[in-house]
Order: structure tokens, then sequence, then C-alpha cells
């Protein structure tokens, strides 16, 4: 089940998504984070942040959720000092450190600070946060704008920059290139769908924040799709699939679309055992769909 993640070696591609696994110690009391192929952690920001006003999550039946949860955590900082050294008492895998910003120096400033203090294997630039105004998205929407932000990255680490993409695009293929182009190391796609749904009793959006990132199975074929015209644009680039993954046949086929790992996000919130049970099923499906290694599947189609 082994996978080659640009230079990073995982033991198997299952890798709970950024935002729904902490950094680490509310998923610990459910499994042994030593099973997974990597960690990504929550959004850092360089301040600590509250995160948007309640309600932010709104449920979607069983098509998957919204969130405007708003990159709540505790700075850099905080992150370098406590979080991630007490990630490294309970796992010893791969540490995939997400980095968010409000501007470019922002990023630059987290990335820099994460590579200099921490191990984290590969530094994941998300460019497509929907639920905070002045960034997030706003970088990952402009081709322009994300390169600026990869080559900023890029020259104050020396780790692998993994740029997070937004689906909420027309052509993904641009902004994917326009990374590529501006250095990044590999990609990560798809961040979450923006959504809205309304209370139509009280006549008001169900959300806080109005509108929020929508995810799970209802995303899965957007995902698909993307990660599947991103592995044609940029041939050669390892990419991470994201995006209502939930068995372990639905990881087979985002790899098959092109991806060299795969993330799971709002199944760990429904069943926190998601990402174990899809570890435990791999092997069998693997053996079903006779695949000897996941890396002869991947974007063979
Ligand atoms: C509650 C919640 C919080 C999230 N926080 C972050 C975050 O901090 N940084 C990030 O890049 N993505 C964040 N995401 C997006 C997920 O990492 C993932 O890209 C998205 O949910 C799609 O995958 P899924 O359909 O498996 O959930 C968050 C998603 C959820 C549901």
């Amino acid at each position: 089940m082994v996978v080659q993640l640009g230079h990073i070696t995982l033991k198997n591609p299952v890798i709970p998504a950024s935002g729904t696994c902490g950094f680490g110690q509310e998923m610990h009391e459910w499994l042994d984070l030593n099973i997974l192929g990597a960690i990504a952690t929550k959004g850092t920001t360089r301040l600590p942040r509250y995160g948007n006003p309640v309600p932010r999550i709104a449920e979607c039946g069983a098509t998957g959720m919204l969130n405007a949860v708003g990159l709540q955590n505790p700075g850099v900082e905080e992150v370098i000092r406590h979080e991630i050294p007490a990630l490294r008492q309970i796992y010893q895998g791969p540490i995939i450190a997400n980095v968010s910003g409000f501007n470019i120096e922002d990023y630059a400033y987290v990335c820099e600070r994460v590579d200099k203090e921490t191990d984290a294997a590969i530094l994941e630039v998300n460019i497509s946060c929907p639920n905070v105004h002045n960034g997030g998205m706003a970088f990952g929407t402009s081709p322009k704008a994300a390169a600026e932000v990869t080559r900023a990255v890029k020259a104050v680490t020396t780790k692998p920059v993994f740029m997070k993409l937004s689906p909420n695009v027309t052509d993904i293929t641009a902004i994917a290139r326009a990374c590529v182009e501006a250095g990044a190391d590999g990609l990560c796609l798809i961040n979450t769908v923006l959504g809205m749904r309304i209370d139509i009793r009280r006549r008001k959006p169900v959300l806080a924040n109005r509108y929020g990132g929508y995810s799970g199975p209802g995303i899965f074929p957007i995902a698909l799709r993307m990660v599947n015209q991103v592995s044609k644009a940029c041939p050669g680039t390892p990419i991470i699939g994201c995006g209502g993954v939930q068995r372990a046949e639905d990881v087979i086929e985002m790899m098959m679309a092109g991806a060299s790992a795969v993330e799971i996000g709002a199944a760990n919130l429904q069943n926190p055992n998601a990402c174990k049970q899809i570890i435990e099923q791999l092997p069998e499906v693997m053996q079903e769909l006779q695949i000897d290694h996941l890396r002869d599947i991947i974007g063979i189609v």
C-alpha cells in the first residue's frame, strides 16, 4: 500500500484532511494515528483566530455538510510551541502542515516559521478557504495571485510545497499550471465548494457567515473531475486528491484519476473511524481489482 508523494514515502495513501483532525489529539482518542499515511494539520495562520460566529456547520443530509469555521487556530507560535510537539508525542509519521494567510507576507512568514521550527514533511498552502474575508480563496481564484503566493513561499522554505486549490473557479487547470510554473512541488485538490442553506422557518441563512464550504460525498464527482483535469494539465506533478472520499473504492477511483495520495475530510466528522476503515479495506479492494501496487493505477484513466 506504500505510495510516493514526491520524495516523501507514505505507508499508505490515506491522510485525514486539514480541519477534520485538528492537530491529531482528538483523533488520537479514536485511533492509533501511526496507521495513517500522513496527517494534514489544521490551517495555521500568523495570529490566533477564534473563527467565525456560530452556527458555522449546516448539515446537508446524506450528501455532506457546509462549514464556515473560518480558520480557527491558535496561531503559528502556539502551533510550533505546543501543537506540533504534542502531535509528535503520539505520531511518528509525515506531517503535512497546512498554512493559511490574508496577504502574501503572512503566507511567507508562517511557512518560514514552520519550516525552521518543525519537522513537517510538506507545507500545504491553502489558497482556497471560502470562509474568510480578504484572503484565503482570493489567492486561489487568480492564476497571478496563486503564482505570487507560491513564489513567496518557495523563497523561504526548502520543504516540498503543495498548493491547495479551490474548486470555485471556471478553469482549475489555469491555477494549477500557474502554481507549478511558479515552483510548486505538488498540488492538493479540492477544498470545499462554496454553498448555502436557508432556514425557511426563520427566513435566514443557516450559517451565521451566510455562505460556507460544502464537502462530503456530494462533491466527489467534482473533485474527481478536477484531479483528472489537473493531472493531465500538469504531468509529473504529484497530486493529493481530496473531496467526498468515504470508502476504499473512492481512494482507488481518486488514484485512477491522477492522485498519488488521498485526503479524507467530512467522512471523519461523520465516522471518526473512517480513515482506519478505509486503510483496512484497501488491501481487500486491491485484491478484488487485481492491483498489485497502487503506483500502477495513478492517472491511468
Ligand atoms: C470543518 C472543516 C474544516 C476545514 N478546515 C480546513 C483548513 O483549515 N484548511 C484547509 O485547507 N482545508 C480545510 N477544510 C477543507 C478540507 O480539508 C477538504 O479540503 C474538504 O472538506 C473536502 O474534502 P471532504 O469532502 O472529504 O470533506 C475543512 C473542512 C471542514 C469540513
